[in-house]
């Protein structure tokens, strides 16, 4: 079974995360998206809030599920078998920072491959922080999360 780890800190979800996951949902058996729970700044959402938004998401897509990890991302490769981690990318200024975390991820285990997908044209553009600092200003983000992600935004409001 072929079987793909998406890993992130999805604070929160947006368009361009789901598209990934669609896409990647046709490549592999099963994805997992992996919630990052130990993040280094202090998330907008809880893990939990975070992971309930994801499944929310992608419930039409039957081999996609969503795990909350903490700790090395190669510790939990190696311990559910995952084939490949996949990640983003937007543009050429992700590239230094991917290639970083791919290679260290390799030397620390050298069966976790990264494979990378080209985020879609239209969410180039898009990430979490700017959606944030969007949201905070007052700003419309209709066009770039999923629409439970939106009502969940502004119900805390
Ligand atoms: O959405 P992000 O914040 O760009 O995702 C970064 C993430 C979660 C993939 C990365 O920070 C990660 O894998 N963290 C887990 C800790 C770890 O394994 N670090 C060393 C290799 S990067």
């Amino acid at each position: 079974m072929r079987k793909a780890l998406y890993p992130g800190s999805f604070d929160p979800l947006t368009n361009g995360h789901l598209d990934l996951i669609r896409r990647t949902s046709k490549m592999f058996d099963e994805v997992s998206v992996g919630v990052l729970i130990n993040m280094q700044k202090t998330p907008m959402f809880t893990a939990d809030e975070r992971v309930a938004l994801i499944a929310e998401a992608v419930k039409d897509l039957p081999n996609v599920k969503v795990i909350q990890f903490a700790g090395l991302l190669v510790d939990y490769v190696k311990e559910n078998q995952i084939t490949a981690i996949v990640r983003g990318l937007r543009a050429v200024s992700d590239f230094e920072m991917e290639l970083q975390m791919a290679s260290l991820n390799k030397k620390l285990n050298d069966d976790a491959e990264t494979i990378f997908m080209m985020t879609a044209t239209e969410y180039a553009y898009l990430s979490s922080s700017l959606v944030k600092e969007v949201f905070k200003f007052g700003g419309d983000i209709k066009d770039f999360v999923p629409d439970n992600v939106y009502e969940h935004m502004y119900s805390k409001k």
